[in-house]
């Protein structure tokens, strides 16, 4: 992995340019960890602060997201391993770069860029540890599995990648809410996040402890599309509810010991509970292309 270079482009934000990045890229260069590495690239774009209209943010943005595509076309054309680093509207150029080449069909391209950061597997570890620890005669997540694949003629695995197992789950415990989001394995990682490529994906969740009122979860029949980006809350995983505004919702207060699966993609939260505390053992759940289901969290 570490032979591969790593090609950092630094996107600038708004009423800013290439130079705010001066400090960082002097440390990078004098980090004789990172040195033979990374290369570090800035990406500059024009954004004058008399010229911007509010009603004209949305244009300006796109166009910048598609001098970003061109940029990366040209002086990267041969680069294998880009990470994108952005600071403040930086992050909604690229939002945007990444949503319109999904719209116009070519995800492909983005494959490299993105993946699972090392710091995925050294977590892991962590939590395999803590897990451990607990010293439980059962293994929570196996019991898990093994009831949803009993009656699942391809049976049920944690899944892999590059033949690593990933996390086998994980125990959630969100008091405050999650704000209205979706989760798609095929959107967040640019290439296949798991070795078998999935044709379906659903959340698992099993709930150990729910609240007596709140902590609902809500479940919209409406999937992301670019144009729900407007809604995208700055600096968030979330959406402004206005995001499923008419659309067809469900919404299900589970009870202990019940389990949900959903299907992610469309848009869902879950509310604040009060009075007591909702945990829930959770994974992520796919549909693999030889008919098994994987698991992952
Ligand atoms: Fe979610």
């Amino acid at each position: 992995m570490a032979s591969t270079r790593v090609h950092l482009v630094l996107v600038h934000g708004l009423f800013s340019s290439a130079k705010v990045w001066k400090a960082f890229e002097t440390l990078i260069a004098g980090d004789p960890e990172l040195t033979g590495r990374v290369s570090v690239h800035l990406f500059e774009y024009d954004s004058p602060l008399g010229r911007l209209r509010p009603d004209r943010r949305v244009a300006e943005t796109d166009d910048i997201a598609d001098q970003l595509g061109t940029f990366l076309e040209t002086e990267l054309a041969d680069a294998e391993r880009i990470v994108l680093v952005t600071h403040s509207q930086g992050g909604l150029v690229v939002q945007r770069f990444l949503a319109r080449k999904l719209w116009n069909g070519e995800g492909a391209e983005l494959a490299r860029i993105g993946g699972v950061a090392d710091s995925y597997w050294e977590a892991l570890e962590g939590h395999g540890r803590a897990w451990r620890s607990l010293g439980l005669s059962f293994d929570p997540f196996a019991v898990c599995r093994e009831a949803l694949g009993a009656h699942w003629p391809g049976g049920v695995a944690v899944g892999r990648r590059g033949g690593r197992e990933l996390g086998d789950g994980v125990a959630r415990e969100p008091n405050q809410g999650f704000l209205v989001h979706f989760d798609d394995a095929s959107r967040e990682y640019a290439e296949d996040l798991l070795d078998t490529p999935l044709i379906g994906q659903f959340a698992f969740n099993l709930y150990l402890s729910v609240p007596p009122s709140g902590g609902e979860t809500v479940l919209w029949r409406h999937r992301w599309q670019p144009e729900d980006e407007r809604y995208r809350l700055p600096a968030s995983y979330g959406y402004d509810e206005a995001v499923v505004r008419g659309a067809e919702s469900l919404e299900i207060a589970p009870r202990v010991g019940e389990a949900l699966l959903i299907d992610p993609r469309y848009f869902h939260a879950v509310r604040p509970s009060s009075g007591a505390r909702r945990v829930a053992l959770g994974f992520a759940v796919g549909l693999a292309s030889s008919g098994q289901l994987v698991t992952w969290a």
